[in-house]
């Protein structure tokens, strides 16, 4: 007899996943580029298999992403961070291709062991910095680096006059979910202030960062391959990176839930689910957006979904289904695989969801469940 399934759960499509690979190769064929994954999106390292299929690595955020990309993945491993703790050089030298640093000050501090490294030595790790093009594009304040006072990149006043030997790459990230008329008006930024730099011999490589919703039915895929073989020709660069995280497993996940009771406050009928919004989808609360719900309708009878946690707040939202829900019926979440899993919580000791693959061949594979033991040991 094969296991139920456990609620609540995560389920990832490998097919879906799949197409999302596909539009990325395609774009990484023809554009010339390279494509990584921004693993602070989406990190179930069970796909890396498959995501290594089609893409060039990781993108890592600190030591501990660099070692799962390292792993899991390994191919290359492009690690940037605000800024590093002294301690964690020595391994991320021996195990990035590409580090990046957010600061000249982490530049100069680090510099001489870092270009004393036998794998920078031999050319298997190169360096890089982030730069601040000062273009703002996107609409939610929360991810715009760009913002005034952003700790996240170098602005130009401060590059020149730098001593950037040893630097072979520039990097930005500004965007969010944005388009490719908004990569194509912050590259015209990153020309008119960095453009000399690109010019220059030691510059080879430069790293759109990521933010493109490369995968989305509109966007302008075939814009952005002309674009990007353009920009690769006028600057001579070496390579070219984008590193997606949301756009690799955008609409590749669910989240599977069960109504645990039906409560009533005044006219509000409230469904009480065993899942949380602050501990397993946490940019509902932070982002805020609503979540598509499988089992809703547009008109019929309206439920608050609430979470089983004591924050007053840790609500989803209002949603009509077209017959009353009762205890035990289950709750769908669409869209859940990406800065979902990555960002959940043990909150108020509420069972975490469940990790399922769902396999093109029609098998669910639990790949994990947690129990009190994962609890207990993330605090103490
Ligand atoms: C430096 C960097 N690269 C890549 C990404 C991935 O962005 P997205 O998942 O929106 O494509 C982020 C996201 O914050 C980032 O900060």
């Amino acid at each position: 007899m094969t296991k139920a399934l456990p609620s609540p759960r995560y389920e990832v499509s490998v097919a879906k996943l799949r197409r999302n690979l596909e539009l990325l190769a395609d774009i990484r064929d023809r554009g010339q580029c390279q494509i990584v994954l921004a693993q602070k999106g989406f990190s179930l390292w069970h796909t890396y298999p498959i995501i290594s299929d089609y893409l060039d690595g990781c993108c890592a955020s600190g030591l501990w992403e660099a070692r799962l990309a390292h792993e899991e993945m390994g191919k290359h491993v492009l690690t940037y961070s605000p800024a590093y703790a002294a301690e964690t050089i020595p391994e991320l030298c021996d195990i990035s291709t590409h580090l990046d640093f957010n600061s000249l000050s982490q530049w100069d501090a680090f510099k001489s062991q870092i270009i004393a490294h036998p794998r920078y030595l031999s050319g298997d790790l190169r360096c890089g910095l982030r730069i601040n093009p000062e273009h703002s594009t996107g609409a939610t304040p929360l991810y715009d680096p760009c913002s005034s006072g952003s700790r996240l990149g170098i602005t130009a006043d401060q590059l020149e006059n730098a001593d950037l030997s040893g630097i072979s790459t520039l990097h930005f990230h500004t965007l969010c979910e944005q388009g490719f008329d908004d990569l194509s008006s912050t590259m015209d930024a990153v020309e008119e202030k960095f453009g000399h730099l690109l010019r220059s011999d030691t510059i080879t490589e430069l790293n759109l960062g990521g933010g493109h919703w490369l995968t989305k039915p509109d966007y302008n895929r075939e814009g952005l391959i002309v674009f990007l073989k353009e920009i690769r020709e006028r600057y001579s660069l070496e390579a070219l990176w984008l590193e997606p995280g949301e756009a690799v497993a955008i609409h590749t996940g669910i989240l599977v839930s069960t109504v645990l009771d039906i409560v009533r406050n005044g006219d509000t009928e409230i469904a009480i689910l065993d899942v949380s919004a602050t501990g397993h989808m946490p940019d509902v609360l932070e982002m805020p957006y609503r979540p598509d719900v499988l089992e809703s309708s547009e008109k019929g009878l309206t439920y608050q979904l609430g979470c089983p946690t004591c924050l007053a707040g840790d609500v989803i939202g209002k949603y009509a289904f077209p017959r009353p829900l009762k205890i035990g019926d289950t709750i769908t979440f669409d869209d859940m695989a990406h800065y979902t899993m990555v960002k959940t919580t043990t909150f108020n000791g509420v069972q975490h969801p469940a990790i399922v693959l769902d396999h093109e061949d029609g098998k669910k594979e639990i790949v994990r469940e947690f129990t009190y033991e994962d609890f207990k040991a993330r605090l103490g």
